[in-house]
């Protein structure tokens, strides 16, 4: 029986996360390392329409019939059926596996949703283009975090480094020299639906001074931008510094993720963040490729669970 498979990466914010949600630019990075992968085998002998669905990370082994209706899953694939204007999806099972830590601020959700969707699509014939997998992607993201941007299901769909505003054709980022990173996992997790909710609030109350905050976030990610498309890495840590004692302010850092933060720092990284919605989840660290060890022992004894390093940018 034919497989049709497929996969996406996780992704970090570098710069500008949770400003990006009121139109302020952000940048974000697929971190190839860790990955969702979907694969879906037709099932003939089962009964007509049964759609199994296994995905033993978040122990679940179930149909899709029995499944709620506001499970994202469900909410993907009833999308899925009305976009590919299928009239239902023959018998099959889908199985998801996932090494993106679940709710750690590196695109799970969306990155399962994509996997998902492109190997169900294949399965049915009806392949979609990268626009339509990634706008299909934010309708379902749109359930479960209120009010996202649109950054999460672009990156991952598209794989590559985009410069992003929400509403604007995205640009793909040229990075002129790759960089390194650290991406390190608190271990705590945080919906981004609870820390996206809650710095809306926030800015409800406190509009101007919020406003501020994002309007100075939006210009670190511009100069990252340049930064970036210049090659000039070294100018890239102390605006990851400054973006990370912005997000300090609204409110979305942790004593974890400053610890983190502090010890990458004090390992020789030349600027760390907390990286996506925060509250919990991942922080990141630019290193070099002889502070690359000392920051990993640094933050692994500072508390973090697990950490990734990866090169940016490289083909
Ligand atoms: C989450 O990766 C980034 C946030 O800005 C939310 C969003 O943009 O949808 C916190």
């Amino acid at each position: 029986m034919p497989a049709y498979s497929a996969s996406a990466p996780g992704k970090v914010i570098l710069f500008g996360e949770h400003a990006v949600v009121y139109g302020h630019p952000a940048i974000a990075v697929p971190i190839t390392q860790v990955r969702a992968k979907a694969i879906v085998i037709a099932e003939p002998r089962s009964p007509r329409g049964l759609v199994r669905i296994i995905a033993p990370d978040i122990g679940l082994e179930t149909s899709l019939a029995s499944l709620p209706a506001n499970h994202p899953l469900a909410v993907l694939l009833s999308k899925a059926v009305s976009t590919l204007q299928v009239s239902h999806i023959p018998a099959c099972s889908i199985s998801i596996t996932s090494t993106i830590p679940i709710a750690g601020g590196m695109g799970s959700g969306a990155a399962v949703s994509v996997a998902v969707l492109r190997a169900l699509s294949a399965f049915l014939g009806r392949p979609l283009k990268d626009e339509q997998v990634s706008n299909l992607v934010f309708e379902v993201e749109q359930v479960y975090h209120g009010t996202p941007s649109g950054i999460d299901n672009t990156v991952i769909t598209y794989a590559r480094p985009v410069y992003f505003v929400k509403g604007k054709l995205i640009e793909i980022l040229s990075v002129k020299k790759p960089f390194p990173l650290v991406v390190a996992d608190t271990g705590i997790k945080s919906p981004t639906a609870v820390a996206v909710g809650e710095v809306r609030q926030a800015w409800e109350n406190q509009h101007e001074a919020y406003e501020q905050l994002f309007e100075a976030a939006g210009s670190i990610a511009a100069a990252g931008r340049k930064a970036i498309q210049a090659g000039k890495v070294e100018a890239l840590g102390p605006l990851m510094d400054e973006n990370h004692t912005l997000l300090q302010k609204l409110g979305v850092s942790s004593p974890e993720l400053d610890a983190l933060v502090e010890a990458a720092r004090s390992a020789g990284a030349l600027g760390a963040k907390l990286s996506g919605a925060g509250k919990g989840g991942s922080m990141i660290a630019l290193v070099t490729a002889e502070t690359s060890n000392a920051v990993t022992t640094a933050l692994l004894k500072s508390g973090a669970v697990g950490t990734i390093v990866t090169e940016i940018g490289k083909t």
